[in-house]
């Protein structure tokens, strides 16, 4: 991700997302969920939404459904790109070996933070 602005205020509390779980925010009020969130492992991992597949910028079919019914992968309600979480890897579907574009977040005593800036919208993938 290049350019874009810093987010100072802390994306959520860590208990509003809860363990093994994602969640969408919209840090920039764009009135969309932006980016999106899963909790995993005590950790937190943050992605564009936006899917490589066709640069798709709405990967969830509802609010917050970003995983797979077993929630072990990232899934597109698209066309069912599913990804690594840890990775972000596509695994399978129509863009494997593409990646998610990350957002870095770090936990600070608490709250997520998103570290770095922020821009509108996601960089389009070669
Ligand atoms: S746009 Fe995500 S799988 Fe096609």
């Amino acid at each position: 991700m290049t350019g874009g602005q810093p987010v100072p205020d802390p994306l959520c509390a860590l208990d509003e997302i809860a363990e093994g779980a994602a969640r969408g925010f919209d840090p920039l009020g764009q009135g969309r969920d932006t980016m999106f969130a899963v909790r995993k492992g005590g950790r937190v991992y943050g992605w564009r939404n936006f899917c490589p597949h066709y640069g798709h910028e709405q990967m969830a079919w509802t609010k917050d459904a970003f995983l797979g019914h077993d929630g072990a992968r990232i899934v597109c309600g698209a066309h069912g790109a599913a990804y690594e979480i840890e990775s972000r890897v596509c695994v399978a579907g129509p863009c494997v070996g593409k990646a998610l574009v990350a957002v870095p977040l770090e936990i600070r005593a608490g709250p997520v933070f998103i570290i770095g800036p922020y821009s509108r919208r996601a960089r389009k993938l070669a």
